[in-house]
């Protein structure tokens, strides 16, 4: 049994990947499968705290227990979070955002053509830096995606998103990041490396995350 260190904080995790549409049958996606955030959803739940996934697209079921909020795009995920803002004590994202959209998604599907065709992408909204610069009493943790230059870059989204902790993991090793039941961490915060974690299970990775967080929150609350 999890110690219910977050009792009464309101959460919010995202999950997933971000689907954005080129037209009704066609859509940008990634490789997350949802699992990391659903991890930290279930054992924040377990941890006694009232949960909400805003959820990409996934490939898991969430547990029982928690309000799941289920989105499209970025710009859906943004505003499904945007309704639950002020009333938030924290929130994590784990989600994997897509950070360009097709400038137009057309309501017909698309007729084959010429032998090459151009897809005009342009960038869409950065929520957590978004939030980072609108926040208030709200912790927020981020992940960072990374596959080289790890601290560094994981260091520059620290700061320029206005993070709490920034959790990174190395997606170009084996039994970390997409897809995997397992992960490898780095935890930060804006003075450096918090924790280096051995690879764990995603639900482990998600109750030591859980547990910094916590003891952080009521510092700042006591
Ligand atoms: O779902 P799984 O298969 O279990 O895989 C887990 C995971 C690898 C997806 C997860 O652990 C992870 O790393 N999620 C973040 C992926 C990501 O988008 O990283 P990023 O470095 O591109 O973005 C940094 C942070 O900014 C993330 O918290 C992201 O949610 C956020 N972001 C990014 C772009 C954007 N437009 N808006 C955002 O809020």
């Amino acid at each position: 049994d999890k110690p219910r260190l977050l009792e009464g904080k309101k959460i919010i995790v995202t999950a997933g990947g971000t689907i954005e549409r080129i037209d009704p049958v066609r859509y940008i996606t990634n490789d997350s499968s949802g699992k990391m955030g659903i991890a930290i959803a279930k054992v924040a739940r377990d941890m006694g705290a009232e949960v909400t996934l805003v959820a990409g697209h996934i490939d898991v079921t969430p547990p029982k227990g928690i309000h799941v909020i289920p989105v499209q795009s970025a710009q859906n995920m943004y505003d499904a979070i945007m309704e639950l803002w002020e009333d938030t004590d924290v929130l994590i994202k784990a989600a994997a955002v897509a950070d360009y959209r097709p400038r137009n998604a057309v309501d017909q599907k698309m007729k084959k053509s010429g032998d090459t065709m151009t897809l005009e992408l342009v960038k869409t909204v950065d929520i957590l830096e978004q939030l980072g610069q609108m926040k208030k009493s709200q912790f927020l943790i981020g992940f960072a995606a990374e596959t080289n230059d790890v601290e560094t870059y994981t260091r520059e989204k620290l700061v320029r998103k206005n993070c709490d902790l920034m959790v990174a993991n190395d997606v170009s090793t084996e039994g970390a990041g997409f897809r995997s039941d397992t992960n490898i961490v780095q935890i930060h915060d804006k003075n450096g490396l918090v924790e280096q974690l051995p690879m764990l299970s995603k639900e482990e990775v998600a109750y030591r995350l859980l547990t910094i967080m916590a003891e952080r929150l009521c510092g700042v609350h006591s």
